[in-house]
């Protein structure tokens, strides 16, 4: 009995250990996270990095050629400057209203989606007289540019529990008194038809899983009908048949490749020197103390490996479970005062086919109240930013920080009492992440 005893209670000691949190590996060099092994990350990155053409289903309503071309600083999976344009209006009860915009001189209104394609297949050799450039009509007013996001990283994000945001976010809101009160959105899981789960990918949490994403990417900015998303924004112009996605000789999609090769990647490295000064370590207390830190949460856990996610559609590998991650962001919503008036598109994210009726505990009231908030961004990599905010407007970090009101305006009026020095401290912590 002794013995049985000691063994069971040295076992579960042991598992206790494996699940103790360990380091994520960081670093922009391409490697591998573990995920899967060095050769098949290559080829999942050159399937990120390909640049299509119209034979292969580009268009016909487009913004750009690869992943990458948005998706690319320093290196491919990183953030970019490359913005994106997003329009609607209110209606008459001050309800936000998708745009409706006329193509091809009115024959076609493009509806469901707030995103506005920068470029067009067309005209072209086979049909030189359509033109269907979008441009936004006046009567859309409420306008928007949300700039690319960082992706190096992402596996451990979308590997991070459900619960763990829900418990941050009531966590934060105790503690800072009901000031700061980040909102959990509850999205589809479009390769699980019925399944939700915690958003926490895009300026609007409008995803939960990288799959999903993948898809609603490939559409949306490349004009790539996918199993996820079979239906074009426009059949004018159109040549190559739905999907236009469909199984190369691996027996996997680009999408399935492009959620491996994100959930593969490494997290953003800090700059090891910048860390080390006395002055970043000194800004990184003010940070802390005067309350960035509420929303820019330093560190996070993935769940335990063997952890379902994603609608049980991805069981959480070794490589990416019980890991501690430091993204200085708690991926919740929250009112800052530089909401952009958007409330998600259902249709651009979920899908032609998208029936609430399907997803019956997602709420359309619950995203209605997201119009005016943002995901805090997550500051990790963040020097290597050039411009800042959803929109790119803000080309120093004293202009972005400054631009903070609602939630943060209590946090923003301690940063303006920091002495000159001390706020030069507060830019050195930042320019080490
Ligand atoms: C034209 C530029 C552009 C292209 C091309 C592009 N993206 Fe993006 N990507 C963006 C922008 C802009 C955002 C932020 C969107 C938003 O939330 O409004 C984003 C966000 C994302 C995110 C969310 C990241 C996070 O941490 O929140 C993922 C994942 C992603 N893109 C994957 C892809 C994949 C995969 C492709 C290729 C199929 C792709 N993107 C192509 C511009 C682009
Ligand atoms: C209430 C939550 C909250 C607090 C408190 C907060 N932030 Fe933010 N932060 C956000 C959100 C949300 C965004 C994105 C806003 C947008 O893009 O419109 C953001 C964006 C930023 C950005 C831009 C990053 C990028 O990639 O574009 C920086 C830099 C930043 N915050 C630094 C700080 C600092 C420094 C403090 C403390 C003085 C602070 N924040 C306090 C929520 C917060």
């Amino acid at each position: 009995m002794k013995v049985f005893l000691a063994t069971a209670v040295f076992s579960l000691l042991l598992v206790a250990l494996a699940q103790q949190p360990t380091e994520a590996p960081t670093g922009f060099d391409n490697q591998t996270n573990g995920f899967v092994d060095q050769a098949t990350h290559a080829s999942d990155q050159a399937a990120f990095e390909a640049v299509l053409q119209i034979p292969e289903g580009l268009g016909p309503l487009y913004n750009a050629q690869a992943c990458r071309e948005c998706h690319q600083n320093p290196t491919s999976g990183g953030q970019s400057q490359i913005t994106e344009l997003r329009v609607g209006h209110l209606d008459a009860a001050g309800h936000f209203q998708n745009p409706e915009i006329p193509i091809a001189d009115g024959a076609e209104i493009i509806k469901g989606r707030s995103l506005v394609n920068d470029r067009a297949i067309c005209p072209n050799a086979s049909f030189p007289n359509t033109q269907i450039q979008e441009r936004v009509p006046d009567s859309e007013k409420v306008r928007t540019l949300r700039t690319s996001l960082n992706l190096l990283g992402d596996g451990f994000v979308e590997a991070i529990a459900d619960q763990t945001l829900i418990d941050l976010a009531r966590d934060q809101c105790k503690k800072s008194k009901r000031k700061i009160c980040g909102q959990v959105l509850y999205v589809p899981i479009l390769e699980a038809p019925g399944k939700i789960g915690v958003g926490r990918f895009g300026w609007k949490d409008q995803h939960a899983s990288l799959l999903s994403f993948a898809g609603d990417a490939y559409l949306n900015e490349m004009g790539i009908t996918n199993k996820l998303f079979p239906t074009e924004v426009t059949l004018l112009c159109n040549t190559v048949r739905e999907p236009n996605d469909v199984p190369g000789p691996n027996g996997l999609e680009h999408i399935d490749q492009f959620a491996r090769f994100i959930r593969a990647t490494e997290a953003p490295a800090r700059d090891a020197e910048a860390a080390k000064t006395t002055s970043a370590q000194v800004g990184e207390e003010f940070f802390n103390k005067i309350g960035c830190a509420t929303c820019h949460v330093a560190t996070l856990a993935t769940a335990p490996a063997g952890t379902v996610i994603d609608g049980g559609t991805l069981t959480i590998p070794a490589a990416l479970g019980s890991k501690t991650i430091h993204p200085w962001g708690d991926f919740l919503l929250h009112d800052v005062g530089t909401g952009d008036g958007i409330v998600m598109a259902v249709t651009e994210h979920y899908g032609r086919t998208f029936r609430s009726e399907q997803w019956r505990s997602f709420s359309i009231v619950d995203l209605g109240s997201t119009q005016n908030k943002i995901r805090t961004a997550p500051l990790w990599g963040v020097r290597l930013r050039s411009r800042l905010m959803h929109d790119g407007a803000s080309l120093t970090f004293r202009d972005a920080i400054l631009r903070h009101q609602g939630e943060a305006a209590h946090v923003t009026r301690e940063f303006t009492k920091m002495k000159p020095q001390e706020q030069e401290e507060l830019f050195d912590f930042l320019r080490s992440l």
